[in-house]
């Protein structure tokens, strides 16, 4: 009998509805080639359920999200939704998300597609054989620390750690590093925040377990110039999650286009997997969004949520095979395009490409 896997989609606002049906036509392209099947509930978060159910996070979603195998999640946010409360916005549904799966691991690759080197505004030669990946904090630090408060006149929020929460996430750094180039640079604010120093600590402490990695530690002021200075040096690079949520960023312009990285949040019951990039309402709708980064994500689902490598490598060829072929999307256009496709005809093409390995 085949194995059959229980995916909530979560498509969201924007861009969201697009990207995500084309990861599903990849999914269900990869599930016939593979022997598996995957049934799909779908639910609303972020504004769509604001529209619907009068707040992002309705309990539909996070228990649907709780009762499957993993949850494949497009973007969120948009005008429409940014005049409210912040624990009314959008974005507050996908914090809540993760804080309610436990997601404290986010994992985001960033890496250089050779046929698209020159996407990158850095030199080519700064970008030769690039490959690291953020491993980021997502439950904790400033975005959850109590207390927080919007007065008039002044404001506050909490950047809080404690020594559990550092110890499991540079325990995933530590194990992402040994199946790598076995390096691990801690990216703090040492010189200012006592939160960094219980960080250095404790990873140092976890160090131990791992004798072959080497570890260094960097500033994030220097680390947000170094991975643009020479972004080669970096194999794992364990942060906490505001340093990360921003380096991510800054990595995936390295590579070329935000529409490119995936992400994986793990480490609690139930995998997120989701493009790093935003909802970008100002081209929703229009068929010209990026469907690789959230493909791709679809790839880190079946690695780490169902431990289906084999389709996991088949999704991440497929979108090799269809680059190398020259197609592109419009934010990609000007680098080697051979034909210039609609976000649908991506999804097409690299479902096509499934099946021709
Ligand atoms: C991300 C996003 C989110 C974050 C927002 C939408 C809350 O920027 O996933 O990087 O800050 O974590
Ligand atoms: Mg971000």
């Amino acid at each position: 009998m085949a194995k059959i896997y229980n995916i909530a989609v979560i498509k969201g606002d924007g861009i969201g509805s697009e990207i995500v049906d084309e990861a599903l036509k990849v999914l269900d392209a990869t599930s016939v080639k593979h022997g598996f099947e995957l049934n799909y509930n779908f639910y609303l978060m972020g504004g769509a359920a604001i529209d619907v159910f009068g707040e992002p996070l309705p309990s539909e979603t996070l228990n649907g999200a709780l009762s499957s195998d993993a949850v494949l999640f497009g973007a969120i946010g948009g005008p429409k939704w940014d005049n409210l409360p912040r624990d009314k916005r959008p974005e507050s549904g996908l914090l809540k998300l993760r804080k309610g799966l436990g997601a404290y691991a986010n994992l985001r690759p960033a890496m250089i597609f050779d046929e698209l080197v020159d996407a990158s505004t850095l030199k080519p030669q700064v970008l030769q054989d690039v490959d690291f990946i953020v491993v980021r904090e997502l439950t904790g630090g400033i975005y959850f620390g109590q207390p927080r408060e919007k007065r008039d006149d002044s404001a506050f929020n909490t950047m809080v750690y404690s020594k559990f929460e550092i110890e499991r996430i540079a325990k995933v750094a530590f194990d992402t590093a040994m199946l790598r180039k076995k390096q691990v640079c801690l990216v703090d604010k040492a010189n200012v925040l006592e939160t960094s120093q219980l960080w250095r600590e404790v990873v140092n402490e976890v160090a131990q377990n791992y004798p072959e990695v080497k570890v260094d530690f960097m500033y994030v002021d220097n680390a947000a110039m170094q991975i643009v200075r020479n972004p080669r040096q970096f194999d794992v690079i364990l942060t906490e999650n505001l340093f990360g949520d921003i380096l991510s960023d800054e990595a995936s312009m390295v590579c070329g286009s935000i529409g490119l990285l995936p992400s994986a949040s793990i480490g609690g019951k139930v995998g997120i997997y989701e493009p790093i990039h935003g909802s970008a309402p100002d081209i929703a709708g229009q068929g010209i969004a990026n469907p690789i980064a959230t493909i791709l994500s679809a790839a880190m689902l079946l690695r780490y949520s169902l431990c289906e490598k084999e389709a996991a490598n088949s999704i991440e060829n497929a979108v090799k095979m269809a680059l190398a072929e020259g197609y592109r999307t419009k934010d990609i256009a000007d680098f080697g395009a051979k034909e210039i496709c609609t976000t649908s005809e991506m999804g097409g093409i690299i479902a096509k490409f499934i099946g021709k390995q």
